[in-house]
């Protein structure tokens, strides 16, 4: 495996001799704004849309706040941290027709550019650097004096320095205390998505909703079926996060790992061929058209679902459970 880099290895150079500017200030652009400034990255502006409601918190933590298009004319480089589905729109009405000659664009995650939502032109350093986890442990890990591991990728190198950029990037938000390696844009645009869909929200969730429909069908109490499929996951999340997955069998009961080791395969078999299918139709292209579809008709399907996914039964458990636990501590 190849080394990662770390702080010391990392000069913060091309940071301090550009304008930078951060578009949206969601979890991760507030994160960056603030890791980047207080690693002493000066003049960090933040670039919102019209009417954005993130202008007040973004001008109360002490940035100068201005128009997308206008820090497209002013920056020497673009961190584009709003919502990957309106990269394209974003890239297309307010950045293209305005951007700085020679600018370089920043990006957290592959999608946009993996799947075309952006063609930067051939004098755009396009760079990959990705802080892999929610953008609220950005922050949360850099003030504890850690930091998420980083990914960086060149996508185009118009000045021969683009790699260099998006290493002191990651640097400046953290990522060179934990460790920085190289990737690619296709490599973490897939492994992402495939993760998030098939393992960490997705494949958790529906094995969630099922194990609880599947014991509430069996006569088990909606609470009783709460705690053994949701809430008891965080203590299996962490000791995972810890030790990994054999040092968490080593944690449990045996007869929790005996038998999991049994069902493992047949459950295994069962997922593989949808895996395989998000495969394809993450690396077709097909899952960002239809994401994109569906932010051009307001998130109509996503709306939905969410709605959907909120009446569950277990929900109800899940509010009824959290309202009672923590009453008897004094
Ligand atoms: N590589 C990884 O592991 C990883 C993990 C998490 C996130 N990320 C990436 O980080 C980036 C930001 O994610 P996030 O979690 O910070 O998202 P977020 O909290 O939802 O913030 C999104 C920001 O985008 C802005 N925005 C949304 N639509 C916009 C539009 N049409 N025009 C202009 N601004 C718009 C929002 O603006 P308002 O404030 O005005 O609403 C908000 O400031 C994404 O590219 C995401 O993929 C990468």
């Amino acid at each position: 495996m190849t080394q990662p880099l770390y702080e010391a290895d990392i000069d913060l150079g091309p940071l301090r001799t550009r304008t930078l500017a951060i578009v949206g200030y969601g979890n991760h652009g507030r994160s960056h704004a603030l890791n980047l400034r207080d690693q002493g990255v000066k003049g960090v502006l933040v670039a919102l849309r019209e009417g954005s409601p993130s202008k007040a918190k973004a001008e109360a933590d002490g940035f100068e706040v201005v128009a997308i298009e206008e820090a497209a004319r002013r920056a020497d480089a673009l961190s584009l941290l709003a919502a990957d589905e309106a990269h394209g729109q974003i890239w297309d009405d307010h950045v293209a027709g305005h951007r700085k000659p020679g600018q370089a664009l920043i990006l957290c995650h592959g999608f946009s550019v993996e799947y075309g939502l952006i063609d930067p032109p051939d004098d755009c350093d396009t760079v990959l650097a990705a802080a892999k986890g929610p953008g609220g442990a950005v922050r949360s890990s850099f003030e504890k004096g850690g930091g998420l591991v980083g990914f960086w990728a060149v996508h185009k190198d118009a000045s021969g320095e683009a790699g260099a950029l998006a290493r002191a990037y990651l640097a400046g938000i953290g990522c060179g205390r934990a460790g920085i390696f190289e990737s690619s844009f296709r490599e973490e645009a897939l492994a992402d998505i495939l993760g998030e869909q098939a393992v960490l929200v997705g494949g958790m969730c529906a094995l969630a909703r099922t194990g609880f429909e599947t014991l509430v069908e069996a006569g088990i109490s909606p609470r009783m079926a709460y705690i053994d499929t949701v809430h008891e996951l965080k203590y299996i999340a962490d000791l995972i996060h810890e030790r990994g997955i054999a040092g968490m069998y080593e944690a449990i009961s045996d007869t929790a790992e005996f038998g999991s080791h049994e069902v493992e395969g047949p459950i295994s078999h069962a997922v593989r061929p949808v895996f395989q299918s998000i495969v394809r139709d993450v690396t077709s292209g097909d899952f960002a058209k239809r994401w994109v579809a569906d932010y051009d008709r307001g998130r109509a399907g996503l709306k939905a679902a969410r709605a959907k996914a909120a009446g569950h039964a277990l929900e109800a458990a899940g509010r009824e459970l959290r309202g009672l636990l923590g009453k008897g501590r004094t």
